[in-house]
């Protein structure tokens, strides 16, 4: 206890502040009036929830939810099962480990901008297989396969996390719409580019760190689906750079709440008008820490540009249109965040 692994040590200006205040949070946003209707927007109620993503995406990037519908069961079982995955030795875990194809599975090795995370993690994905092209190289056209790998132990893993999927996949769809609405777009209209969807759900386990002050959980980074929809347990550590003025904001952990944020597709869908946002996760050492976010990704063969609904003489296209497969490709090859929209902006 208490050695320092310099691998997991971050360059002074980007350590986490152990004391920041948990100033002006994220939005909550009470989702009851849209969660038993068409998701059309057509009541009053649901109006103003719709005003209300909006103007949380405009602002923040980042929202929490409350009466989302899904099941309190489903996803205590989901973390009954991360829990009870990750207890088991080293020697179990690395059954299902991640190989060089990118097979989804379990890690521990994950670096952010070169520098390891303080973390644990199982990934698996909704579509099983999922193709996705080979390279990002524009001109290969050859595609691959990702895999997932489900351990043994423990005995109903697989059932409690395929049935948290579901749950969660069904408000993702939701909270697209309601996003699309916000937009002045139909509810459906980006429904299609997720039929063969590459998204996946991650159980991260933060265990306790030593040395909290000099490491994270989760290195700085920006999401590049279309949304992120987080569960975590009440620990709390994700932090959010506040827009107005660049501050690290903690997100006070509200029981049973989902934690909402866009990502890099929204943000060139939108044409910057909601912009995905730098987040991070810090580590405590007193108490292990588990949370587990999905992924909403649109199937790697859609091209990601600004809607024409939102683009005129006075708002100019702001990105060059990009393959979603090949950028994800890109970005798995690369170790997941070293690739981000701006590199493909006008
Ligand atoms: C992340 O992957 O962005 C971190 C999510 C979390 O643990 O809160
Ligand atoms: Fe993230």
């Amino acid at each position: 206890m208490g050695e320092v692994d310099p691998a997991f040590v971050l360059e002074p200006e980007h350590r986490p502040k152990l004391s920041i205040t948990e100033a002006k949070s994220i939005p909550v946003i009470d989702l009851s009036p849209v969660v038993n209707s068409s998701g059309d927007g057509d009541t009053k109620a649901a109006a103003a929830v719709v005003r209300e993503i909006g103007k949380a995406c405009e602002e923040w990037g980042f929202f929490q939810v409350i009466n989302h519908g899904i099941p309190l069961e489903k996803r205590e079982k989901a973390f009954a099962a991360s829990a009870d995955f990750f207890a088991q030795s080293l020697e179990e875990k690395r059954k299902v480990k991640r190989d060089e194809s990118l097979s989804c599975g379990y890690y521990d090795t994950e670096l952010t901008k070169n520098v390891r995370d303080w973390k644990e993690v199982f990934d698996f994905q909704l579509q099983d297989p999922t193709i996705v092209y080979a390279s990002p190289d524009p001109d290969d056209k050859k595609v691959i396969q990702w895999n997932n790998q489900w351990p043994q132990n423990p005995p109903h893993f697989r059932e409690a996390c395929e049935e948290y999927s579901r749950e969660v996949e069904k408000l993702s769809f939701r909270l697209t719409e309601l996003i699309a609405l916000s937009l002045g777009l139909p509810a459906k209209r980006l429904n299609e580019h997720f039929n063969d969807q590459t998204s996946f759900l991650r159980l991260n386990h933060y265990p306790p760190c030593p040395f909290p002050e000099l490491a994270l959980g989760v290195g700085r980074h920006k999401d590049g689906g279309a949304l992120t929809v987080v569960a975590e347990d009440q620990v709390g550590g994700l932090e959010v750079k506040r827009k107005s003025d660049g501050e690290w904001v903690r997100i006070k952990p509200t029981p049973n709440a989902y934690i909402i944020n866009v990502g890099d597709t929204m943000q060139v869908w939108s044409n910057e008008r909601y912009q995905s946002v730098e987040h991070r996760a810090m580590v405590n050492s007193e108490k292990e820490r588990f949370s587990i976010p999905f992924f909403f990704h649109p199937a790697h063969y859609t091209v990601v540009k600004p809607l024409e609904e939102l683009i005129d003489e006075q708002n100019p296209p702001k990105y060059k249109p990009f393959s979603w497969g090949k950028f994800l490709a890109h970005r798995k090859l690369t170790n997941y965040k070293k690739l981000n929209v701006e590199n493909l902006q006008i």
